[in-house]
């Protein structure tokens, strides 16, 4: 997507420090939103920002863990200060701990349940405070979350993170139907991504291989790319363009919706 049908918009970007975060924040401000990147990797996050700003675009960056709820309300503050409003949330911060069912552990099960059901639902709760009307930007706006095909799917060695991507799901069609009803004038949706060879999907298909269920990465990947009727993995830049488009004033009717970013994988 190349039109600028985000101009004048204010976003800010969870875990865009790298990856499909990276690249959403990337095509955000290609298509002429202000964009604020929020990460933990403060370094890496001050790249990515630097790297937006030498194209043109207003960016910025804020520490930000998405488990901590105080750490929300400065992000958020920091967004309408540095951009002058707060009107595109993209909640993508996530992790993916791979296990068999035989051998979950609770810790990991449960910081999986934090950064990625907490961190999501903190992330819209501040945003339907700031977006609403008489909020501290107060102009509506539009929420992506970043779920994932496993939502939609049964993969083996990802059941916990599976079932936190189908929570993602659920709260996203939740907090839908209450910004309408609640004259919110924001709209939120989500993304089900198929695998993207970032760092935590090269990551997986080395787990997949760890586990048992592949003799090599390059057969781990091989089986994902035949589950796929369009014939091959996602890249980010597939993430990011629907990601805008979901954001646009075109998707103006869409809300609680879960789109499949997958190749067909979930088909
Ligand atoms: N890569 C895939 O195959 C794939 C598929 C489906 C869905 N997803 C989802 O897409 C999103 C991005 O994944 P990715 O592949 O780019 O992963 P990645 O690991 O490459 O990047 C994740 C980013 O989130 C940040 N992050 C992690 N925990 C955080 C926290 N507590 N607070 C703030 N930031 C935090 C990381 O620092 C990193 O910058 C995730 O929600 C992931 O579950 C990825």
């Amino acid at each position: 997507m190349s039109a600028k049908n985000l101009a004048g918009r204010k976003a800010l970007v969870t875990g865009g420090a790298r990856g499909i975060g990276a690249a959403i924040a990337e095509a955000l401000a290609n298509a002429g939103a202000s964009v604020m990147i929020g990460d933990i990797l403060a370094d890496l996050g001050k790249d990515t920002a630097g790297r937006l700003a030498k194209t043109g675009a207003k960016t910025g960056f804020v520490e930000l863990n998405v488990t901590d709820d105080a750490q929300w309300e400065k992000a958020v503050a920091a967004t309408v200060a540095t951009l002058g409003g707060y009107d595109i949330l993209i909640n993508n911060a996530g992790i993916e701990i791979t296990s068999l069912v035989v051998d979950l552990k609770a810790e990991d099960l449960r910081r999986m349940c934090d950064v990625n059901i907490v961190g999501t639902g903190l992330g819209m709760k501040h945003a339907f405070r700031a977006m609403r009307p008489g909020g501290s930007a107060g102009a509506g706006g539009a929420i992506v979350n970043i779920a994932s095909v496993a939502a939609t799917i049964a993969f083996p060695a990802i059941a916990g993170y599976s079932g936190t991507k189908s929570a993602v799901d659920r709260m996203t069609r939740i907090a839908a139907v209450e910004a309408g009803k609640l004259g919110y004038g924001v709209r939120v949706n989500c993304l089900y991504p198929g695998l993207v060879p970032t760092d935590m999907g090269m990551q997986l298909a080395n787990d997949i291989v760890a586990a048992g269920l592949a003799p090599d990465v390059s057969a781990a990947v091989g089986s994902v790319v035949e589950q796929t009727p369009l014939g091959r993995l996602g890249e980010v830049g597939d993430m990011a363009d629907a990601a805008v488009f979901l954001c646009s004033n075109e998707a103006r009717f869409i809300t609680g919706a879960g789109l499949p970013v997958d190749g067909g994988m979930g088909t």
